[in-house]
């Protein structure tokens, strides 16, 4: 009798054990919709599923599929990405790998912290409205691997990146620069003053680049991307299987100030601060090695903005319009000899000139504000979500911790099947960011 009355008291014990260590029996997790104030910026949103398109005609993202997209992409692999997960309406930094060591990741780092701060801002703003997803985002300047068009391709990986061209299965998010150069507060709250400070008719009619002559990085086989020198000359030189340099700034640089001048005022050295392109009628817009973030600054200047064709791509770009927003310049199979019939066609129609200057400026003040990008980012996790073929908290078992629930801290992930990385992101930042790199944090420019 007493044995048993032991045996028993254990299995109450055991079960006991065992039922603090599930989940807590919650509901699945639903995210609610979004908000309405999102509906405003519908035409941005474009892009996602342009993206995503590749995705849902090849049956989804699996499981199996964000595995290896983690395994070829992350830091914890030795790439410059990191795989970022949301679970019920919480977000943490994950990997298939117990370690990751950031230290040989330098400035990239400096990169992944911002978009960080972006998730934990969308965390904050919009909480319960994420949907369970997990995602990988990576930092160098251009996509590497073109898209597989066959039917059932299994080397299309569905990496977040900031630029990219029809040629590439990347998915388009907003640069880190948008953040990490205040462009809410220091040039979208500023166009009034832009306007008011230099008008129109101050602004000299010369078209101003300035740039540092990086040699830009397309693929060889990427057909949006190739570019021409002038007179149709050969520009690109292929140095490897999936690259091929082409020195366009470099190429601008000489050919404008040897012929140009009265046209172009164009320099690799003489820098320029932001500002004070708005004494110019004309910006000119050339790529770095990848797509420029510097696109987005100059639309907010007011002034008319002349963007090379690279064939490079933002997320928002297919709002511009050609001879509505901007004018587009040495384009696909052409040299930049059209750059100059641009500013004479400018010189010679000044209104005109003016009127597509002003609408550049004011789509970017509609569609890029601070609250825009929040929208994008929403709207991008809701529809990569449904492509996910998986609800990330079922399908990886996910245990949550009562004890956060206890201290007002929320439901913490604190098991995952499959991750061996698992950190909510302000305790990422915190022990691993800052005790890697002490300085980071404290000089990091960073704003919504
Ligand atoms: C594209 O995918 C197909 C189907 O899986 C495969 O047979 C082929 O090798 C892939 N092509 C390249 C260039 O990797
Ligand atoms: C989650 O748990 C179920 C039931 O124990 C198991 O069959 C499944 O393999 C687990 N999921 C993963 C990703 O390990």
């Amino acid at each position: 009798m007493r044995g048993m009355h032991h045996a028993l008291r254990g299995v109450v014990l055991l079960l006991a054990c065992f039922a603090s260590n599930l989940p807590p029996a919650t509901a699945r997790y639903q995210a609610k919709p979004p908000p309405e104030f999102c509906d405003q910026y519908e035409a941005v949103y474009k892009s996602i599923d342009q993206d995503l398109e590749l995705y849902r005609n090849n049956g989804g993202i699996t499981p199996e599929l964000m595995a290896r997209t983690m395994s070829l992409h992350t830091a914890g692999n030795r790439e410059k990405g990191l795989a970022v997960g949301f679970y019920n309406g919480r977000v943490y930094v994950i990997d298939t790998v117990r370690r990751m060591k950031l230290k040989p990741f330098g400035h990239h780092v400096t990169l992944w912290t911002a978009y960080l701060k972006v998730m934990l801002d969308l965390q904050q703003r919009f909480g319960a409205h994420l949907p369970n997803a997990e995602f990988v985002w990576h930092t160098i300047d251009r996509p590497v691997r073109l898209t597989n068009a066959s039917a059932g391709a299994r080397d299309n990986y569905p990496v977040f990146r900031f630029g990219k061209s029809a040629a590439h299965p990347d998915i388009l998010i907003p640069n880190f620069h948008f953040y990490m150069k205040a462009y809410q507060r220091k040039f979208l709250d500023k166009i009034k003053a832009f306007n008011r400070d230099t008008p129109w008719p101050d602004r000299a009619p010369l078209a101003v680049a300035r740039f540092s002559a990086y040699g830009r990085y397309v693929h060889p086989r990427d057909p949006h991307c190739q570019r021409l020198g002038a007179g149709g000359a050969a520009l690109c030189k292929v140095t490897g299987r999936s690259t091929a340099i082409c020195p366009v700034r470099q190429h601008l640089h000489e050919w404008a100030n040897a012929h140009h001048r009265d046209r172009l005022d164009v320099s690799k050295d003489r820098l320029m601060p932001m500002d004070h392109h708005a004494r110019y009628k004309y910006l000119l817009h050339v790529d770095g090695q990848g797509l420029s973030s510097k696109l987005e600054f100059l639309l907010t200047m007011g002034s008319l903005v002349l963007k090379e064709d690279s064939g490079y791509r933002a997320y928002y770009h297919h709002l511009l319009e050609p001879g509505v927003h901007f004018l587009p310049v040495w384009k696909n199979g052409a040299g930049p000899e059209d750059i100059l019939e641009a500013v004479d066609w400018a010189r010679q129609h000044d209104q005109q000139a003016h009127r597509i200057a002003l609408a550049g400026q004011q789509l970017a003040a509609r569609y890029l504000t601070s609250e825009a990008r929040a929208c994008f980012w929403l709207r991008l996790f809701q529809a990569y979500a449904a492509t996910l073929t998986y609800d990330p908290v079922q399908y990886r078992n996910i245990t949550f911790s009562a004890e956060g629930e206890r201290e007002g801290r929320g439901e913490e992930a604190v098991a995952a099947a499959g991750l061996r990385f698992l950190k909510p992101v302000a305790r990422f930042i915190e022990e691993d960011v800052a005790t890697t790199f002490p300085l980071l944090l404290s000089e990091l420019e960073w704003e919504p």
